[in-house]
Protein backbone atom coordinates (compact mmCIF):
# COMPACT_ATOMS: atom_id res chain seq x y z
CA UNK A 1 0.00 0.00 0.00
CA UNK A 2 1.63 3.61 -0.63
CA UNK A 3 2.04 6.01 1.89
CA UNK A 4 0.58 9.73 1.82
CA UNK A 5 0.81 12.35 3.80
CA UNK A 6 -2.35 13.50 5.77
CA UNK A 7 -1.71 16.80 8.49
CA UNK A 8 1.58 15.85 10.28
CA UNK A 9 1.71 12.22 9.86
CA UNK A 10 2.12 9.62 7.18
CA UNK A 11 -0.72 7.05 6.34
CA UNK A 12 -1.73 4.44 4.23
CA UNK A 13 -3.64 5.56 1.19
CA UNK A 14 -6.61 4.63 1.48
CA UNK A 15 -7.29 6.82 4.55
CA UNK A 16 -6.42 10.04 2.56
CA UNK A 17 -9.34 11.99 3.01
CA UNK A 18 -10.64 15.85 3.31
CA UNK A 19 -14.01 16.64 4.86
CA UNK A 20 -16.89 17.58 2.44
CA UNK A 21 -17.15 20.94 4.19
CA UNK A 22 -13.79 21.56 3.06
CA UNK A 23 -13.21 25.17 1.41
CA UNK A 24 -10.59 23.85 -1.49
CA UNK A 25 -14.04 21.27 -2.47
CA UNK A 26 -16.86 24.06 -1.84
CA UNK A 27 -14.73 27.10 -3.32
CA UNK A 28 -12.10 25.89 -5.36
CA UNK A 29 -9.44 28.25 -2.17
CA UNK A 30 -6.12 26.24 -1.73
CA UNK A 31 -2.90 25.78 -3.25
CA UNK A 32 -0.25 22.90 -4.38
CA UNK A 33 3.24 22.51 -5.76
CA UNK A 34 4.51 19.71 -7.70
CA UNK A 35 8.00 18.16 -8.43
CA UNK A 36 9.37 15.47 -9.95
CA UNK A 37 11.19 12.70 -9.11
CA UNK A 38 14.57 11.81 -10.90
CA UNK A 39 15.32 8.19 -10.09
CA UNK A 40 13.88 8.50 -6.33
CA UNK A 41 15.64 12.01 -5.83
CA UNK A 42 13.40 14.69 -5.92
CA UNK A 43 14.49 17.89 -8.82
CA UNK A 44 14.61 21.46 -6.95
CA UNK A 45 12.99 20.21 -3.84
CA UNK A 46 13.72 23.65 -2.18
CA UNK A 47 12.38 25.87 -4.73
CA UNK A 48 9.05 23.50 -4.53
CA UNK A 49 8.81 23.77 -0.90
CA UNK A 50 9.43 27.99 -0.86
CA UNK A 51 6.77 28.24 -3.81
CA UNK A 52 4.15 26.13 -1.64
CA UNK A 53 4.95 28.11 1.49
CA UNK A 54 4.99 31.54 -0.17
CA UNK A 55 1.52 30.17 -2.42
CA UNK A 56 0.23 29.63 1.04
CA UNK A 57 1.05 32.48 3.01
CA UNK A 58 -0.55 34.66 -0.03
CA UNK A 59 -4.41 32.86 0.96
CA UNK A 60 -3.13 33.16 4.50
CA UNK A 61 -3.55 28.76 5.02
CA UNK A 62 -1.42 28.04 7.72
CA UNK A 63 0.46 24.88 7.17
CA UNK A 64 0.12 22.25 9.91
CA UNK A 65 3.69 21.41 9.46
CA UNK A 66 7.18 23.51 9.34
CA UNK A 67 8.93 23.32 5.72
CA UNK A 68 11.97 21.06 7.58
CA UNK A 69 9.16 18.57 8.97
CA UNK A 70 7.96 18.58 5.64
CA UNK A 71 10.68 17.72 3.82
CA UNK A 72 11.65 14.98 6.21
CA UNK A 73 8.17 13.79 5.60
CA UNK A 74 8.15 13.86 2.00
CA UNK A 75 11.60 12.04 1.99
CA UNK A 76 10.27 9.70 4.46
CA UNK A 77 6.58 8.37 1.80
CA UNK A 78 9.43 8.63 -1.45
CA UNK A 79 11.70 5.94 0.27
CA UNK A 80 8.71 3.91 1.57
CA UNK A 81 7.03 3.83 -1.82
CA UNK A 82 10.17 3.19 -3.89
CA UNK A 83 8.38 4.69 -7.11
CA UNK A 84 11.01 5.98 -9.38
CA UNK A 85 10.29 8.68 -11.59
CA UNK A 86 7.16 10.00 -10.22
CA UNK A 87 5.44 13.36 -8.84
CA UNK A 88 5.03 14.58 -5.68
CA UNK A 89 1.79 16.19 -5.38
CA UNK A 90 1.57 18.53 -2.02
CA UNK A 91 -1.98 20.01 -1.49
CA UNK A 92 -3.00 22.41 1.54
CA UNK A 93 -6.61 23.24 1.17
CA UNK A 94 -8.73 25.94 2.70
CA UNK A 95 -9.62 23.80 5.68
CA UNK A 96 -13.11 22.77 7.06
CA UNK A 97 -15.61 25.92 6.70
CA UNK A 98 -18.55 26.65 9.16
CA UNK A 99 -20.11 28.95 6.70
CA UNK A 100 -19.13 27.72 3.56
CA UNK A 101 -16.68 30.62 2.69
CA UNK A 102 -14.90 31.06 5.92
CA UNK A 103 -10.93 29.85 5.74
CA UNK A 104 -11.05 27.06 8.68
CA UNK A 105 -8.10 24.66 9.47
CA UNK A 106 -6.30 23.98 6.34
CA UNK A 107 -5.56 20.32 5.50
CA UNK A 108 -2.29 18.95 4.31
CA UNK A 109 -1.55 16.29 2.26
CA UNK A 110 0.90 14.87 0.35
CA UNK A 111 0.40 12.50 -2.73
CA UNK A 112 3.05 10.66 -4.39
CA UNK A 113 1.67 9.61 -8.05
CA UNK A 114 2.91 8.15 -11.02
CA UNK A 115 4.54 10.57 -13.96
CA UNK A 116 2.41 9.23 -17.51
CA UNK A 117 5.09 10.26 -19.61
CA UNK A 118 4.53 12.50 -22.69
CA UNK A 119 4.68 10.93 -26.05
CA UNK A 120 8.58 12.20 -27.22
CA UNK A 121 7.34 13.42 -30.56
CA UNK A 122 6.01 16.30 -28.38
CA UNK A 123 9.38 16.99 -27.95
CA UNK A 124 10.87 16.21 -31.08
CA UNK A 125 8.26 17.38 -33.42
CA UNK A 126 6.85 20.18 -30.81
CA UNK A 127 3.32 21.33 -29.87
CA UNK A 128 0.45 23.29 -31.06
CA UNK A 129 -1.17 25.94 -28.70
CA UNK A 130 -4.86 27.71 -29.14
CA UNK A 131 -4.35 31.35 -27.69
CA UNK A 132 -7.55 32.22 -25.08
CA UNK A 133 -7.99 35.37 -23.55
CA UNK A 134 -8.07 34.69 -19.64
CA UNK A 135 -6.01 36.59 -16.58
CA UNK A 136 -5.30 34.40 -13.88
CA UNK A 137 -6.28 35.62 -10.80
CA UNK A 138 -2.99 35.88 -7.79
CA UNK A 139 -1.03 34.48 -10.72
CA UNK A 140 1.79 34.43 -8.18
CA UNK A 141 0.02 31.32 -6.34
CA UNK A 142 0.10 28.35 -7.18
CA UNK A 143 -3.75 27.47 -7.05
CA UNK A 144 -5.68 24.08 -6.79
CA UNK A 145 -8.12 26.20 -9.42
CA UNK A 146 -7.38 25.03 -13.16
CA UNK A 147 -10.82 25.76 -13.93
CA UNK A 148 -10.29 27.32 -17.42
CA UNK A 149 -7.62 24.82 -18.55
CA UNK A 150 -9.92 22.09 -17.70
CA UNK A 151 -12.98 23.49 -19.35
CA UNK A 152 -11.31 23.97 -22.75
CA UNK A 153 -9.81 20.41 -23.14
CA UNK A 154 -12.42 19.20 -25.41
CA UNK A 155 -12.20 22.50 -27.74
CA UNK A 156 -8.07 22.31 -27.29
CA UNK A 157 -8.33 18.62 -28.46
CA UNK A 158 -10.32 19.25 -31.23
CA UNK A 159 -8.14 21.65 -32.67
CA UNK A 160 -5.22 19.29 -32.02
CA UNK A 161 -3.78 21.60 -29.64
CA UNK A 162 -1.95 20.91 -26.00
CA UNK A 163 -2.40 23.42 -24.22
CA UNK A 164 -3.87 27.41 -23.74
CA UNK A 165 -1.78 30.19 -24.28
CA UNK A 166 -3.19 32.67 -22.05
CA UNK A 167 -3.19 36.24 -22.90
CA UNK A 168 -5.11 39.67 -21.61
CA UNK A 169 -5.06 43.00 -22.16
CA UNK A 170 -2.88 42.62 -25.55
CA UNK A 171 0.29 40.79 -22.78
CA UNK A 172 0.93 37.74 -22.84
CA UNK A 173 1.22 35.10 -19.65
CA UNK A 174 1.34 31.93 -19.50
CA UNK A 175 -0.01 28.33 -20.99
CA UNK A 176 -2.41 26.60 -18.36
CA UNK A 177 0.42 24.34 -16.73
CA UNK A 178 3.46 26.06 -18.06
CA UNK A 179 6.03 28.90 -19.02
CA UNK A 180 6.10 30.41 -22.30
CA UNK A 181 8.70 31.60 -24.60
CA UNK A 182 9.42 33.34 -27.96
CA UNK A 183 13.30 33.76 -29.51
CA UNK A 184 12.58 37.24 -31.33
CA UNK A 185 13.83 38.12 -34.77
CA UNK A 186 17.26 39.56 -32.94
CA UNK A 187 17.63 35.88 -31.11
CA UNK A 188 16.78 37.60 -27.72
CA UNK A 189 15.03 35.39 -25.51
CA UNK A 190 12.19 36.59 -24.06
CA UNK A 191 9.46 35.83 -21.66
CA UNK A 192 6.72 37.61 -19.52
CA UNK A 193 7.80 39.13 -16.64
CA UNK A 194 5.18 39.71 -14.47
CA UNK A 195 1.97 38.50 -14.32
CA UNK A 196 3.09 34.67 -14.05
CA UNK A 197 3.34 31.98 -12.02
CA UNK A 198 7.29 32.42 -11.44
CA UNK A 199 7.84 28.36 -12.83
CA UNK A 200 10.72 26.60 -11.13
CA UNK A 201 11.97 25.53 -14.43
CA UNK A 202 11.38 28.91 -15.82
CA UNK A 203 13.98 30.04 -13.29
CA UNK A 204 16.27 27.36 -14.02
CA UNK A 205 16.21 27.31 -17.79
CA UNK A 206 16.61 31.50 -17.70
CA UNK A 207 19.45 31.41 -15.32
CA UNK A 208 21.01 28.30 -17.60
CA UNK A 209 20.11 30.49 -20.95
CA UNK A 210 21.51 33.80 -19.66
CA UNK A 211 25.49 31.65 -20.21
CA UNK A 212 25.14 31.72 -23.69
CA UNK A 213 21.46 34.17 -24.89
CA UNK A 214 20.49 37.22 -23.89
CA UNK A 215 17.60 36.65 -21.77
CA UNK A 216 14.95 39.40 -21.65
CA UNK A 217 11.97 39.35 -18.79
CA UNK A 218 9.53 41.87 -20.31
CA UNK A 219 5.96 42.55 -21.55
CA UNK A 220 5.37 40.49 -24.10
CA UNK A 221 2.40 41.20 -26.45
CA UNK A 222 0.57 39.30 -28.63
CA UNK A 223 1.59 41.07 -31.80
CA UNK A 224 4.98 39.99 -31.10
CA UNK A 225 4.11 36.18 -32.05
CA UNK A 226 4.16 37.06 -36.03
CA UNK A 227 7.78 37.86 -36.12
CA UNK A 228 8.98 34.65 -33.38
CA UNK A 229 11.54 32.83 -34.97
CA UNK A 230 10.65 30.03 -32.46
CA UNK A 231 8.60 29.15 -29.13
CA UNK A 232 8.85 27.03 -26.51
CA UNK A 233 7.21 26.36 -23.07
CA UNK A 234 9.34 25.46 -19.74
CA UNK A 235 7.46 23.01 -16.85
CA UNK A 236 8.40 20.34 -14.49
CA UNK A 237 7.17 17.41 -17.22
CA UNK A 238 7.57 19.76 -20.07
CA UNK A 239 11.09 20.51 -19.43
CA UNK A 240 11.69 22.70 -22.56
CA UNK A 241 9.76 21.74 -25.39
CA UNK A 242 9.03 22.95 -28.54
CA UNK A 243 6.04 25.07 -29.88
CA UNK A 244 5.25 24.81 -34.10
CA UNK A 245 2.13 26.56 -34.29
CA UNK A 246 -0.44 28.92 -32.35
CA UNK A 247 -3.98 29.26 -33.91
CA UNK A 248 -3.15 29.27 -37.35
CA UNK A 249 0.52 30.82 -37.14
CA UNK A 250 3.49 28.49 -38.22
CA UNK A 251 6.30 29.56 -35.82
CA UNK A 252 9.79 29.68 -37.52
CA UNK A 253 9.65 26.64 -40.49
CA UNK A 254 7.10 24.38 -38.46
CA UNK A 255 9.68 22.80 -36.53
CA UNK A 256 11.95 23.07 -33.03
CA UNK A 257 14.23 25.67 -33.97
CA UNK A 258 17.91 25.59 -33.22
CA UNK A 259 18.07 27.58 -30.33
CA UNK A 260 15.26 25.59 -29.03
CA UNK A 261 16.67 22.48 -29.54
CA UNK A 262 20.09 23.61 -27.77
CA UNK A 263 18.29 24.59 -24.88
CA UNK A 264 17.36 21.15 -24.64
CA UNK A 265 19.78 19.61 -24.17
CA UNK A 266 21.30 22.14 -22.34
CA UNK A 267 18.62 21.70 -19.86
CA UNK A 268 18.90 17.78 -19.76
CA UNK A 269 22.67 18.07 -19.44
CA UNK A 270 21.78 20.80 -16.11
CA UNK A 271 19.14 18.66 -14.75
CA UNK A 272 21.70 15.48 -14.97
CA UNK A 273 24.39 17.19 -13.01
CA UNK A 274 22.06 19.18 -10.87
CA UNK A 275 20.69 15.26 -9.87
CA UNK A 276 24.43 14.13 -9.36
CA UNK A 277 24.99 17.01 -6.90
CA UNK A 278 22.17 15.92 -4.24
CA UNK A 279 22.78 13.55 -1.69
CA UNK A 280 22.02 9.72 -2.32
C1 LIG B 1 0.09 28.40 -14.30
C2 LIG B 1 1.40 27.71 -14.37
N1 LIG B 1 2.44 28.34 -14.96
C3 LIG B 1 3.66 27.74 -15.05
C4 LIG B 1 3.88 26.46 -14.56
C5 LIG B 1 5.25 25.83 -14.65
O1 LIG B 1 5.85 25.77 -13.38
P1 LIG B 1 7.02 24.72 -13.02
O2 LIG B 1 8.16 25.02 -13.94
O3 LIG B 1 7.36 25.04 -11.61
O4 LIG B 1 6.48 23.36 -13.24
C6 LIG B 1 2.83 25.79 -13.92
C7 LIG B 1 3.03 24.43 -13.37
O5 LIG B 1 2.12 23.70 -13.11
C8 LIG B 1 1.56 26.43 -13.83
O6 LIG B 1 0.53 25.82 -13.23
Amino acid sequence: MLKYILNDQIIDQDKAFVHVSDLALLRGYGVFDFFRLVGLKPLYFNDHIERFFNSADTLRLKCPVGRKRLKSLILEIIEANQIEHSGIRIVLTGGESTTGYSIGEPTLFVINESINPLPEYHFTQGIKLITHEYLRELPDVKSINYLMGIYKLPEIKEKGALDLLFHWGGKISEVTRSNFFIIDPNDKIVTAGEGVLRGVNRKHVISMARENFNVEERDMFVHELKNAEEAFITGTTKKVMPVYQIDDLVIGDGKPGPITSKLQKLYDDYIDAYIKQQPE
